[in-house]
């Protein structure tokens, strides 16, 4: 069984306000709070890159794990803003962490990334490939936004959550049910056209286009039948969830969500309002300040959500059992 034993976050020091974009930009604080629940994102220094961003939070993870880099034997990163187009921004981390015998490679489902990555760490685990694993979604979105276009670059925002993920013989529960999907057909209802190798046909920009409206009601359907099946398949009601972490890309989808699940607003997470839409790292970053306020505990049962481009979606059911799986260790 896997289980989390530690987790991390890092946010840039730099925080922008909806004030900044309404000082150039036909928009208003009031109408980016109502529309989207965001109130402040934070934005990489200009020396600050994604593998930046996912060492500090690598090391918090680490940290609280009680784990030195070494004794890993993989890191898994999520991102779609990698330092390079390659090597991957995975064997920068484990160069600058000191994980000499990991082993490291980048996975991208852009939103989704950190879900999908943390069923991929699920699976290494359970067929013995790996015994440890640090598992990080860290992204530079603000590289990828047009700053003139108020229909996206009001949405995002930078910052790297990552957690620790050991095989256990102690634990009882850990990682349990997740569902991954991907639908292609839909590639461009989210995309950035430039940066890659097809050069023919539509224009190289390197930043984000999106279809906000269609993205919107693809994003609540494919949540909540994706949350549905995890639930269904692990023979758990909603009202048996202890917290609700999904992926924080506009308030009204995790509202609507919500009600759709009928979870009362004490059993979601919600921090959008302080970093915006991070993509790969908004789920560990809000896992990670949900278990520092103390609102996931030891056997806490913890849906994991998101949806992103590709278009990807998936959810993740686990029960908290890190202080197990440390006791055993010592
Ligand atoms: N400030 C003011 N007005 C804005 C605006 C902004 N920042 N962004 C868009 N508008 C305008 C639009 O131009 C449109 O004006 P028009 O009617 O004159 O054409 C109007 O607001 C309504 O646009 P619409 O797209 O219907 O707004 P919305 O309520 O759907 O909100 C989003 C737009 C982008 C916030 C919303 O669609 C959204 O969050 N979509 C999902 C995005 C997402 O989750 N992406 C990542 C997935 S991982």
């Amino acid at each position: 069984m896997g289980v989390i034993t530690g987790t991390g976050s890092y946010a840039p020091a730099r925080i922008m306000t909806n004030d900044e974009f309404a000082a150039y930009l036909e928009t208003s604080d009031a109408w980016i709070r109502e529309r989207t629940g965001i109130r402040e994102r934070r934005i990489a220094a200009p020396e600050e890159a994604t593998s930046d961003l996912a060492v500090s939070a690598g090391l918090k993870a680490l940290e609280s794990a009680g784990l030195e880099a070494v004794s890993l034997d993989g890191i898994l990163l999520a991102t779609a803003t990698p330092d390079l187009l390659f090597p991957s921004t995975a064997c920068l981390v484990q160069a600058r962490l000191g994980a000499d015998k990991a082993f490291a490679f980048d996975l991208n489902a852009v939103c989704s990334g950190f879900v999908y990555a943390m069923s991929v760490a699920k699976s290494m685990i359970e067929s013995r490939a790996a015994r440890r694993l640090l598992v990080i979604g860290s992204e530079v979105m603000s590289r990828a936004l047009d700053w003139s276009d108020r229909g996206t670059c009001i949405l995002f925002g930078d910052g790297a959550g990552a957690v620790v993920v050991e095989a256990s013989e102690a634990a009882s529960k850990g990682l349990e049910t997740f569902r991954l999907r991907a639908d292609g057909r839909y590639w461009d209802m989210i995309h950035v056209p430039g940066g890659g190798s097809r050069r023919s046909g539509e224009e190289s920009s390197p930043f984000i286009r999106m279809k906000g409206g269609e993205t919107f009601k693809m994003a609540v359907r494919s949540l909540q039948e994706s949350v549905m099946e995890v639930l269904s398949s692990s023979g758990v009601s909603p009202s048996e969830i202890d917290l609700l972490v999904p992926h924080q890309a506009n308030i009204r989808i995790i509202d609507a969500l919500a009600t759709r699940l009928g979870l009362p607003p004490e059993k979601v997470m919600v921090n959008i309002d302080r970093y915006g839409n991070t993509s790969a790292a908004s789920v560990p970053v809000a896992l990670d300040e949900a278990v520092r306020s103390g609102r996931i505990s030891e056997g806490s049962r913890v849906l994991l959500t998101a949806f992103g481009a590709g278009v990807t979606w998936g959810s993740g059911l686990l029960t908290w059992e890190a202080e197990t799986q440390k006791r055993s260790r010592s």
